[in-house]
């Protein structure tokens, strides 16, 4: 495929270049223009459910981007997006998930006959959609990228602490299984779903994979999908 790719510790090191360059930029652009960078992050906003949320105001989350920890976190997210192992027309990984009662499974156990199965990987952060949701590490959490106003929770240090911050999201009934990323982050690496995404899963096959949140999670590309397949 093309080029061959450079070491992956090369790779590393470019995208901690440009992902600081990035961030000294948008951060002194943040200082010298702050209300056109406003509406540029609130434009971006737009794209995700992150405007919609009333309770939940520019100012709460706006003024976090370029920071520090907003750097560590777009680090991490680009760096593990090199462990990518999901790809359409190829096989899907079949990582290790953690059912409620503990209970170690995989994501083909959830595959009925030739049904497509959905994918939702996220954390607190995410919306709810339909059938599996893989509660993947924390977008916000406390002690990471946090937001003003957002719920609390910190980086899962344990399966234990993990399962606690999902059921801020079982309370909201979503009306699919929920089951946890073990703590190897094996389904969240191999999917690349950091921060958030959505995959479609046919005959073992990955057949849609969805570009990455929150700016570019869409589900009604996966809406248009199924209706394909009625
Ligand atoms: C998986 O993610 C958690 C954060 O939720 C982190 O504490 C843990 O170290 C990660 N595991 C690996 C193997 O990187």
């Amino acid at each position: 495929m093309g080029l061959p790719r450079p070491p992956v510790f090369l790779q590393k090191i470019l995208i901690l270049l440009h992902v600081t360059m990035c961030v000294v930029v948008g951060k002194t652009m943040m200082i010298l223009f702050p209300n056109a960078m406003k509406r540029y992050i609130l434009k971006q906003g737009e794209k995700s459910r992150m405007n919609k949320n009333p309770k939940f105001s520019y100012e709460n989350w706006g003024p976090t981007f370029f920071s520090f920890k907003y750097l560590l976190f777009v680090l991490k997210v680009k760096w593990k997006r090199l462990e990518d192992e999901a790809f359409e027309g190829h096989p899907a990984p079949n990582t290790p998930v953690v059912t409620f009662n503990g209970e170690v499974r995989h994501l083909f156990d959830f595959i009925q006959d030739n049904r497509p199965l959905i994918l939702n990987f996220g954390s607190y952060f995410s919306s709810v959609a339909d059938f599996l949701i893989i509660y993947i590490e924390e977008a916000h959490a406390e002690d990471g990228w946090a937001f003003k106003n957002n719920i609390v929770i910190k980086n899962h240090r344990s399966l234990e602490d993990r399962k606690i911050a999902s059921q801020f999201l079982q309370k909201n009934n979503p009306l699919c299984p929920v089951v946890l990323d073990t703590m190897e982050n094996l389904s969240s690496s191999k999917y690349a779903a950091l921060p958030e995404r959505l995959y479609l899963l046919q005959g073992g096959k990955v057949t849609y994979k969805g570009g990455v949140g929150p700016w570019n999670y869409h589900p009604q590309e996966i809406r248009a999908i199924l209706e394909k397949l009625k």
